[in-house]
């Protein structure tokens, strides 16, 4: 996880930023990619987001469970091993979950009366469901590819009028007027982002630009989990 950082400036200078990452640069291929062949890695990343969720989803049974309130189905898409999708499953025993993502995150992970696990790639297959959970996958993509996978969630979703909805869990970069220890934090999640992944971190003008180009109507952000923002996106 140190390497790429040696190779940021040899990026910065001669580096195709649409195909490289300075991960790629270090490692040979991209991150996730790399962590299927790396069994170590690949329990401590997936621990380490399990545990970031444990944190999110109490805040959010707290102060908003209102969210899931109505929904017959839900699928979390990139959700590793489904610590958000168990809570949300065991706290709505209506909503039948559904936790997709690469075959080896989700390998030996058990489901129950409702919920379930499905091995696979977002980019070729989403299943449909009244709503849709995308925490802490877009800040890892190029706004392209957010595009691609924003456009397969809206086909895997109802109309607004049916209660279709996407629920993002990610940053919006705040006012650098602000908070500037916040801010500041933010910026190093941005940098973060772009030695790891072709992502990164976006204000909000610029999550509305992806919205909108992927055909959605209108959104909501609620901005509950500090330095992260929930946002409701409608078809
Ligand atoms: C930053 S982690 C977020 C995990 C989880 N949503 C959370 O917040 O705890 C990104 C997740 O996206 C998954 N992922 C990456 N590429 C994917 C793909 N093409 N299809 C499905 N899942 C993918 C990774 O395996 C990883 O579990």
């Amino acid at each position: 996880m140190m390497d790429p950082w040696q190779y940021l400036s040899m990026w910065f200078e001669k580096g195709d930023h649409s195909s490289t990452t300075p991960f790629v640069t270090a490692h040979g291929k991209p991150f996730f990619e790399y962590v299927g062949n790396e069994p170590r890695l690949n329990h401590l990343f997936n621990e380490a987001m399990a545990n970031d969720s444990r944190l999110s989803i109490s805040v959010i049974i707290e102060h908003c469970k209102e969210i899931f309130e109505g929904l017959k189905s839900l699928v979390d898409i990139g959700g590793g091993t489904g610590t958000m999708a168990k809570s949300i499953a065991d706290m709505f025993p209506q909503i039948n979950c559904i936790v997709l993502d690469l075959p080896h995150v989700i390998e030996g992970c058990e489901g129950s009366k409702n919920l379930s696990y499905v091995g696979g790639d977002m980019f070729k297959f989403i299943p449909s469901a009244d709503a849709i959970l995308l925490k802490l996958i877009l800040h890892d993509w190029s706004d392209e590819d957010c595009i691609k996978i924003l456009k397969k969630c809206k086909q895997a979703i109802p109309s607004k009028e049916n209660g279709g909805r996407v629920i993002i869990i990610d940053m919006v970069l705040m006012d650098q007027k602000g908070d500037h220890n916040a801010y500041e934090t933010q910026l190093f999640f941005d940098m973060l982002m772009m030695v790891y992944s072709f992502g990164r971190e976006r204000s909000q003008q610029e999550w509305a630009k992806l919205f909108f180009d992927s055909g959605f109507s209108d959104y909501k952000i609620i901005p509950i989990l500090g330095l992260r923002s929930i946002i409701e996106i409608y078809p």
